[in-house]
């Protein structure tokens, strides 16, 4: 395989792209970039700052001074965020919801663009998110769009919350991802699309072993 091959894996919000991305990248020995975190990072800094969402400036600079830290260990991927461990803590929907916003400011964007194309010059990389194949990486060597209905991916999303013994209301699970969509793909800042060279994957009907076993043959046919 070529130096520092670059595969992308965009999509809206629990279609499974961080499932996937971690065992493609295990799979190919690669580096992850799971740039949704540094949105959710940016968004619970700002947050536990007290900044308004209507602050641009105090984001941007939040976006661009970052104290983040990615800590590998046999157990996976720790972020700490001031030497504090908040790798659950930016899951959380709320940061999400908050992320989503942020994410839909042109200069929080710019700010996070140098860091994430970053992740590329240490070795291959799986890159995950909404614009990876269109604006972060769109030189990259292959691009995944993967989607599934905004009711399957609100049912993953329900078993993952309740296995970690969280209440949730699915119908607000599906409510909350539909406004997600609709503000990840409407606004006019690197909207979520798929790249005009990128292999649509529906996996509303899939499970994980297949949809990777997809992307590996894919990337297997043009090596
Ligand atoms: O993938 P995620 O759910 O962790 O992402 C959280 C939010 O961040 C999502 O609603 C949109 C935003 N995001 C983005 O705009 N661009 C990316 N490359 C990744 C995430």
């Amino acid at each position: 395989m070529k130096q520092s091959f670059i595969v992308t894996i965009d999509g809206p919000s629990g279609a499974g792209k961080g499932t996937l991305s971690q065992l493609l990248a295990q799979e190919l020995g690669a580096n992850l970039l799971d740039s949704g975190a540094l949105y959710r990072l940016v968004a619970l800094h700002s947050f536990q700052q007290g900044i308004a969402i209507t602050d641009v400036a105090s984001l941007s600079e939040c976006a661009r001074s970052l104290p983040v830290q990615f800590r590998h260990s046999e157990a996976g991927i720790s972020i700490l965020l001031n030497d504090e461990d908040v790798s659950l803590a930016i899951r959380d929907e709320a940061v999400g919801m908050r992320a989503s916003k942020v994410a839909a400011l042109p200069e929080v964007r710019q700010a996070l663009l140098l860091r994430q194309r970053q992740f590329a010059e240490s070795g291959p990389l799986v890159a995950d998110g909404r614009d990876m194949g269109t604006t972060i990486f769109p030189e990259a060597d292959w691009k995944f769009f993967l989607t599934a209905s905004a009711e399957a991916r609100a049912h993953r999303r329900f078993k993952q919350l309740q296995d970690r013994g969280e209440e949730v209301d699915i119908n607000r699970l599906i409510a909350d991802i539909k406004i997600r969509d609709d503000q990840d793909q409407n606004r006019a800042s690197s909207p979520l699309r798929p790249a005009k060279d990128a292999i649509l994957i529906d996996s509303t009907s899939l499970g994980i072993e297949e949809v990777l076993a997809s992307m590996l043959d894919y990337i297997q046919q043009k090596q």
